[in-house]
């Protein structure tokens, strides 16, 4: 294909739809105009670092990779590559139908999936092919008022076979048609555990999905348990429950099995009462404003307080968000959850009003052996006696004295004092696992008691 791809991406921060600019993507770079009117109307930026603010009428640009092959802000739009992505298998088998073969893997099977998924998912940026295509959207999720089109829900029966399908693997039939007329193609959301953006009603959440949006119902992330994972979807919830009796601030949540299928259903934070707010990865944040910065492990766990530190010299960021950072990595070490990258964590808002996201994702991977790492964001603990230790100084990398760091490091193992009991209560969780995380839990409680009075 040749590549001089152009797109379009727009918004609905307002309420309303309104178009923010042009996206051109060339063999070696994207780049992003914003139309005069969107300038003009000083809303946030697609992405904090290419804010109209610092941009002005200038075009955005970043030299893309086979790893990052549009602006990262771009990539939570495009499904996940990995077998149980709901998204990614639904749009393949349409591209498959349209090209009449096997999609060839590569960035231009990537920019035809962000335009075809790329709109309606996390945060307040929508993708579409051209101007013509975002109306018919935005036409067809609501009226010309703003109002959202009530739609009817989704045939409980067809959806459960697409995810038996899908997730449990089971040789099931379900005509994807009739998932998609009632429910529409869901948007793309990334992420390892298979999942939809569905809108649920939270009295009863097991008796039907509806579009985003419907009016009256829930915007949830809906998380579906699959079988090489039993018991994650409690384990998460678990820790839903720890971080929030920890003071932080946490989704609620529904947790609810149907048949086989185990769910587990988030309300949505990027949404407030029914309008989109800017959400943005620090994986996206760091990548834009870094050019050699390709994945979480090109970041040092100690390099990350300097990065908010600098962060905040061009956006507005409370003060005590270093604090907060530090005090998640405390969490995520005490409950066994070795997965805390940088995709995991999020900040709300444009550079004006912004602030870390709620706690998400904080389940325990290290339950699993080939997720057991001490942390997915890389450290260096040479140096150190051991990661204890290492922890321990990490405080002052995020700007805390030795006071505050203690006072978080004591906070937190207060926070997880009977986790490891809670983990064993859970039934559903195989002993294996339970008991592979009470014993990572206690050794790490270990290493940081030592510094506790
Ligand atoms: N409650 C929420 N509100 C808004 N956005 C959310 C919420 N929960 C998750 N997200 C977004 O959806 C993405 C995927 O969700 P999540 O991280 O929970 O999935 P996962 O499959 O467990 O991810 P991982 O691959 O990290 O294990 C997140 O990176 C975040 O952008
Ligand atoms: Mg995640």
């Amino acid at each position: 294909m040749a590549r001089h791809q152009h797109a379009v991406i727009w918004t609905r921060l307002t309420g309303l739809p309104q178009k923010m600019g042009d996206l051109v993507l060339t063999d070696d770079r994207a780049s992003f105009t914003y139309t005069q009117d969107y300038l003009a109307s000083g809303q946030p930026g697609f992405c904090l670092l290419g804010d109209g603010a610092i941009w002005g009428g200038d075009s955005v640009t970043y030299p893309i990779s086979e790893r990052i092959p549009v602006f990262p802000r771009l990539l939570a739009l495009i499904p996940g590559n990995n077998p149980r992505n709901l998204q990614r298998r639904h749009y393949l088998d349409l591209l498959r139908a349209r090209l009449g073969k096997e999609p060839p893997p590569g960035i231009d099977t990537e920019w035809l999936l962000l335009l075809m998924g790329g709109h309606g998912g996390i945060g307040h940026i929508d993708v579409f092919e051209g101007d013509l295509a975002a109306e018919a959207w935005y036409r067809h999720a609501m009226h010309g008022n703003g109002e959202h089109v009530a739609v009817t829900h989704t045939d409980r029966s067809e959806l459960w076979r697409m995810l038996k399908h899908n997730v449990l693997d089971e040789n099931v039939d379900f005509d994807p048609q009739l998932v998609e007329q009632t429910l529409g193609p869901t948007p793309s959301v990334g992420g390892m555990i298979p999942k939809l953006l569905v809108a649920i009603d939270s009295a009863q959440p097991a008796t039907g999905f509806y579009p985003p949006g419907t009016q009256g119902k829930r915007d949830v992330v809906l998380k579906v348990e699959p079988p090489e994972y039993h018991g994650l979807l409690d384990l998460e919830a678990l820790c839903l429950d720890v971080h929030r009796a920890a003071g932080f601030t946490v989704p609620a949540y529904h947790r609810f099995d149907d048949d086989e299928l185990h769910f587990l259903a988030v309300e949505r934070f990027d949404r407030v009462d029914g309008r989109p707010l800017p959400m943005e990865s620090l994986f996206s944040v760091i990548a834009t404003g870094d050019h050699h910065f390709r994945e979480t492990g090109d970041i040092l766990l100690e390099e990350l307080g300097d990065v908010l530190g600098r962060l905040a010299e061009v956006v507005t960021l409370p003060a005590d968000t270093g604090e907060q950072v530090y005090r998640r990595i405390l969490m995520a070490l005490l409950t066994g959850n070795g997965d805390l990258h940088l995709d995991n964590l999020a900040l709300l808002g444009g550079i004006q009003d912004c602030r870390l996201a709620p706690v998400y994702d904080p389940s325990p991977m290290r339950a699993w052996p080939r997720h057991n790492l001490v942390s997915a964001i890389p450290f260096d603990p040479s140096g150190y006696q051991d990661h204890g230790d290492y922890f321990v100084v990490l405080g002052k990398r995020f700007g805390l004295s030795p006071k505050q760091t203690q006072h978080c490091i004591d906070e937190s193992l207060h926070a997880t004092t009977t986790y490891a009991e809670q983990v064993m209560a859970l039934t559903r969780v195989p002993v294996r696992q339970r008991q592979q995380l009470q014993d990572i839990v206690n050794k790490e409680r270990s290493l940081l008691q030592r510094h506790s009075k």
